[in-house]
């Protein structure tokens, strides 16, 4: 028997909509198809470094709020990064961002964190930008999906 790998979402949920793309995105990472990968669900504000050295993967989920990343995100890096930094280089992980309009500067402010971490990023940032669109649903669900079986085969 086979350890199970852990997928760690770290997704923050402000509003319906930024629920409905956490859900696709726990949704595509349970898949039917996909074994042996347990996906856990924290808020940004709950996540802590013990959460993040336990994870064999990590998405990370934000709204964009005046240009960056959503508070509680930030907290979520201002609270893990150094107990982190030493121990979880190379740690695969994937963003996706609801912006209203934009969301590029929240794009950079993660980026640039992540790569002080030196995660390795596994998949482009997916950005939901604009009107809310349930093509947003698909892709979210997709990501989840693809990070699970990127997992499971031990691709990433
Ligand atoms: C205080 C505040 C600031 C915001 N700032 C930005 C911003 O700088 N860039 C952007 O693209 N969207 C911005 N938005 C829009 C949010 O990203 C969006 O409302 C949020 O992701 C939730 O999506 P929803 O409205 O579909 O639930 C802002 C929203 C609020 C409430």
């Amino acid at each position: 028997m086979t350890d199970s790998k852990r997928l760690l979402v770290v997704a923050h949920v402000p509003s319906p909509n930024t629920r409905r793309l956490a859900d696709a995105v726990l949704r595509g990472a349970g898949h039917t198809d996909i074994s042996g990968v347990e996906t856990v669900h924290l808020p940004p504000l709950e996540a802590g470094p013990d959460d993040v050295l336990a994870a064999d993967a990590i998405i990370l989920g934000t709204t964009e709020n005046l240009g960056y990343m959503s508070g509680a995100l930030k907290d979520f890096f201002d609270r893990t990064y150094y107990p982190c930094l030493e121990q979880t280089q190379g740690k695969p992980y994937a963003l996706y961002i609801r912006a209203g309009h934009d969301g590029t500067g929240t794009r950079r402010a993660v980026e640039g964190i992540v790569t002080g971490l030196r995660w390795r990023e596994v998949q482009p940032p997916l950005i939901c930008r604009g009107e809310f669109q349930d093509q947003f649903l698909a892709q979210c669900e997709e990501l989840g999906m693809t990070m699970a079986a990127s997992l499971e085969a031990g691709i990433i």
